[in-house]
């Protein structure tokens, strides 16, 4: 459970603090539901951008962004359908939409949930603190931002190898970036460049997203929420809800997941995870490309017992398809079988984990031999936006994207298989979540009763964890009531 307890000194302390910068805090149901946001607010928002860093778009860490750099309110949740053209799957294949987040990814949402209970407790006190956001890109990137709108300062973790953009934008929002040696799968060196900072630097407070409890909050309580919204507009009578496809970097996002298959009957959910790193299918460890997912452990904050199934992608794969679905002579050969304009225009917003995404989710409606009827869900984190110098640093090293590629890329594309898929049994599911032992328990000190509660009494673990986004959405009524009297 989050702790709820309030240090009533400090929470006197960060509501004048709001009060002079004029801060008021999203709720919970207005971040699911922005139909329930003060109409001020809507008008403020006419006049500050998507990214601008402005107080008020709290408000916009939402799925309902209008899609629009500038002045947007609410509309309907962003999402996609890919076209069977590109899936070659009966099963209609949906992806919502993180693009259109300030700082064009989702992960600005877990971040936010992450500070909301420290901030309305008092337990975090900007003016003495500084907020740490240990990262593999765009939790860190949402973490500096989400700061920056409190005027809190902010220190990003992310490994050295993460792409140029990320490291750009990131120096002009935390007051200090630090680079950890390695890749994607390298989380123990995040570790322990955070262990580091808590035993030598007492101002700051570490937002783990890997065992931070909001995270999954969050998702449970508001992606999961859109992911229903949008399956609500677009089903057909008689089609069903087949399930979310999500692959795992802190395991936030997989709280959607949950959300789905306690409201849909039948529906199932599926990790993805990089072959090159097969954590979950082999207990095995690796490098890969997949930027964002895949980190040679198990976070604290997986419910293995919502997990249905692990599909392996091999991270060659999306590698390829960003450039066939980014480069003119990929939209050439995509015109040439039947996708339309309008949807190869839409194919930016997948980013390479969207795309990792996107395969597991081909695999998971194959494997399931799902058809017309099944709509299958799953998550384009961030867009192209944040990887163009992927797509140059490839043009150096492999050539110029051509005819000749786009045709076996495209093949592959079609002949995806089922194989790297592991329908999870009882004892499967066992096995991964005691995996967390070895990391969290020996490694970190985390409680080995918290780790078998998560098993053993997981409805009350989870269910009254979810549960807290009410409690918490009462708190932030109260403290935003006090910041406007
Ligand atoms: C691009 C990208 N994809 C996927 C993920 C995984 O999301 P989650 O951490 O919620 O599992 C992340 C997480 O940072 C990400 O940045």
């Amino acid at each position: 459970m989050i702790d709820l307890r309030i240090d009533e000194k400090a929470r006197k302390k960060n509501i004048q603090r709001c009060k002079e910068k004029g801060i008021i805090l999203p709720t919970y149901e207005q971040m699911r539901d922005p139909s329930k946001i003060p109409q001020s607010v809507k008008d403020e928002l006419k006049d500050i951008g998507l990214w601008d860093v402005h107080s008020r778009n709290l408000f916009r860490v939402n799925w309902h962004n209008e899609p629009k750099e500038q002045g947007g309110t609410f509309g309907d949740v962003n999402y996609v359908e890919i076209p069977r053209s590109i899936t070659g799957t009966k099963a209609r294949i949906v992806g919502l939409v993180g693009k259109w987040f300030p700082t064009g990814a989702h992960k600005v949402g877990a971040a936010l949930s992450c500070l909301l209970p420290e901030l309305v407790t008092g337990r975090f006190d900007p003016t003495t603190k500084k907020a740490v956001w240990p990262s593999t890109g765009n939790y860190c990137r949402g973490g500096a931002y989400i700061s920056r709108l409190m005027s809190c300062p902010s220190v990003a973790i992310l490994p050295a190898g993460m792409s140029k953009e990320r490291f750009e934008w990131l120096k002009t929002m935390a007051e200090e970036v630090i680079a950890t040696p390695g890749c994607e799968s390298n989380v123990k060196e995040i570790f322990d460049t955070c262990t580091d900072i808590e035993k030598n630097r007492p101002e700051c407070v570490i937002f783990n997203q890997f065992d931070q409890l909001p995270n999954h909050l969050w998702h449970y309580n508001v992606t999961g929420p859109a992911m229903a919204e949008v399956f609500k507009k677009i089903a057909r009578p008689g089609d069903h809800m087949g399930g979310v496809v999500l692959s795992s970097g802190s395991a936030g996002t997989m709280g959607a997941g949950s959300y789905i298959r306690d409201h849909f009957n039948g529906a199932k959910v599926a990790v993805a995870e990089a072959l090159q790193c097969p954590t979950i299918l082999e207990n095995g460890f690796g490098d890969h490309r997949i930027e964002g997912i895949g980190d040679k452990h198990i976070p604290w904050i997986h419910n293995l017992r919502d997990t249905d199934m692990a599909v392996g992608i091999d991270d060659e794969l999306p590698i390829r398809l960003i450039r066939l679905f980014n480069e003119p002579a990929g939209h050439k050969l995509l015109a040439e079988n039947g996708v339309s304009a309008d949807d190869i225009a839409k194919l930016n917003l997948m980013g390479i984990s969207g795309v990792g995404n996107l395969l597991g989710a081909i695999k998971f409606a194959k494997y399931y031999e799902m058809d017309e009827t099944d709509v299958v869900f799953t998550m384009f984190t961030d867009s192209m936006a944040m990887y163009g110098s992927r797509i140059t640093e490839m043009n150096a090293e492999r050539g110029a994207y051509d005819q000749r590629q786009a045709d076996r890329d495209y093949d592959r594309l079609m002949g995806q298989s089922v194989d790297h898929v592991l329908e999870m049994s009882q004892v499967d599911k066992r096995r991964v979540h005691q995996l967390k032992y070895f990391l969290w328990i020996e490694q970190l000190g985390k409680d080995v009763t918290e780790l078998r509660a998560q098993w053993d009494d997981h409805r009350n673990y989870w269910g009254g964890l979810r549960a807290q986004a009410a409690d918490l959405d009462v708190m932030i009524n109260e403290f935003n009531a006090e910041v406007v009297r």
